[in-house]
């Protein structure tokens, strides 16, 4: 264990925790493998594998999201509902790294505040559901519960939850891994060309005069600064990118819990910002249990029925020491309800003094069915629960860090409304999501427009 490690922030060995102690809690959500030698011998595989991130990333992230918390830094956190294995694409994962990247520049400029920013990808492949089955007509079979544990068809030999699932995960994880950071390695980041991050729609976007007009303006202050100095700016050419994802399918998350070395206690090594999803955040659950033992920066999703007394409990759970970086609360509370459920949260977690990093979440709240049968989410909902977040942070004294985004960089049509003023009628268009509706892209630099102009106005 380094001296200086625990010196900055003394943080105590959780007590009576491995990584399999989970096993002792109630589980919800887990699927149940019809072969339980072959998920041993899936998890011992897991465990001989490469990891597909390094503590010393999750360290360097911890730290930002601890400036974060001070006000520092702003933080960003985005991608698909759920990823699929056949959206393992050049494509896919290059059209969600610019639109990610665009945001990102738009609420640098605008916030005046360096951005963490962190993809919901690279291991999201395993999704809680309302219902355990499915029936369709006078058939029922397990409920779909994504790529890492069962197929979305539906037959009964999709349906059954197979382990090797989680072996084509790790490995389609860690293909986007390797392709985001040769994509960041390579330049495509350069904010000497923020071109590179154009996509199609830019030339016809009812938004597309308003980022030109930025990405001019930071490219005049990146050539001024060069020319003041004599040389080119550094640093400007590469960004960090973080991976996050809901872990929630708990044996491929143990197998990927390592100790290493120079470093005292346990990390999660496949992705560095897990969360614990709505549905399995209890306090005497599994999940929770699993989660007190790692040293990576955690979050919990927090909806309406949470009350202020079980939440400083788990935030006590899952951050007793009090440790800079360490937890982060995602409010999912929906636009009708944040502003009766958020400012009791908010006011309990700041009398008792603890540092946590509040993030809004304003899609899993703000879910609703069209009459042509669609899931799907109001822009106006989504853009009204961070406005209403931002007047509730202000007025309690506390500060909004971030926000939590489902999203893609393709030209979907999922949620209705946004410039383009999508109907019900447009879903019908191009609705890709197997799980949540996303933003498309110009929905999602709206959002960060709009995240902007709030900012100015507080
Ligand atoms: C999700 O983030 O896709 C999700 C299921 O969220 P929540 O746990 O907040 O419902
Ligand atoms: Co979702």
């Amino acid at each position: 264990m380094p001296a200086n490690d625990r010196a900055l922030h003394p943080v105590n060995l959780p007590e009576h925790w491995s990584p399999g102690s989970w096993r002792q809690r109630r589980a919800l959500q887990l699927p149940t493998y019809p072969d339980a030698d072959e998920l041993g011998r899936v998890q011992d595989e897991l465990r001989a594998l490469p990891p597909l991130v390094t503590s010393w990333e999750i360290q360097a992230l911890k730290q930002q999201l601890a400036e974060a918390q001070e006000g520092k830094r702003f933080l960003l956190q985005g991608g698909d509902c759920a990823e699929n294995f056949s959206d393992c694409t050049s494509e896919v994962v290059s059209n969600r790294l610019k639109v990610l990247l665009q945001m990102s520049l738009v609420l640098v400029h605008g916030l005046r505040l360096p951005v963490v920013r962190v993809g919901r990808f690279a291991g999201q492949y395993a999704k809680p559901r309302s219902a355990d089955t499915e029936t369709r007509g006078d058939i029922t079979l397990p409920s779909y519960r994504g790529d890492m544990v069962n197929g979305p068809e539906f037959t009964a030999s999709a349906r059954i939850p197979d382990p090797r699932r989680m072996v084509k995960a790790h490995a389609r994880s860690a293909m986007t891994m390797n392709f985001v950071r040769s994509l960041i390695d390579g330049g495509f980041a350069d904010l000497h060309h923020p071109e590179y991050w154009d996509l199609g729609w830019v030339t016809h976007s009812p938004l597309a005069d308003d980022y030109h007009r930025m990405v001019a303006n930071i490219g005049d202050a990146v050539r001024f600064m060069e020319t003041l100095s004599g040389s080119e700016v550094h640093n400007l050419n590469r960004v960090d990118f973080y991976t996050s994802h809901e872990a929630l399918l708990l044996p491929y998350e143990e197998a990927q819990t390592r100790q290493v070395p120079r470093q005292w206690g346990w990390f999660n090594l496949s992705t560095h910002f897990p969360w614990i999803g709505m549905r399995t955040a209890a306090l005497d659950g599994a999940h929770a249990e699993y989660f007190r033992g790692i040293r990576n920066p955690v979050a919990v999703k927090i909806g309406p029925s949470v009350e202020p007394d079980d939440l400083l409990r788990l935030v006590d759970l899952l951050n007793p020491d009090d440790e800079p970086g360490r937890l982060s609360l995602i409010c999912r509370m929906g636009a009708a309800h944040v502003a009766d459920r958020l400012p009791r949260l908010l006011e309990a977690v700041k009398r008792d003094g603890r540092r946590v990093l509040w993030i809004c979440d304003p899609m899993h709240g703000n879910t609703e069915a069209t009459s042509n049968g669609y899931k799907t989410r109001r822009f106006d909902n989504i853009r009204s629960e961070i406005e209403q977040s931002y007047d509730l942070h202000a007025a309690a004294g506390t500060r909004l860090g971030g926000v939590h985004l489902e999203l893609t960089g393709e030209d979907v049509t999922e949620c209705t409304g946004g410039a383009r003023d999508l109907g019900e009628i447009d879903l019908e268009r191009a609705y890709r999501s197997s799980v949540d509706p996303r933003l498309n892209y110009e929905q999602s630099l709206e959002i960060a427009m709009a995240i902007v102009r709030k900012q100015a106005q507080l």
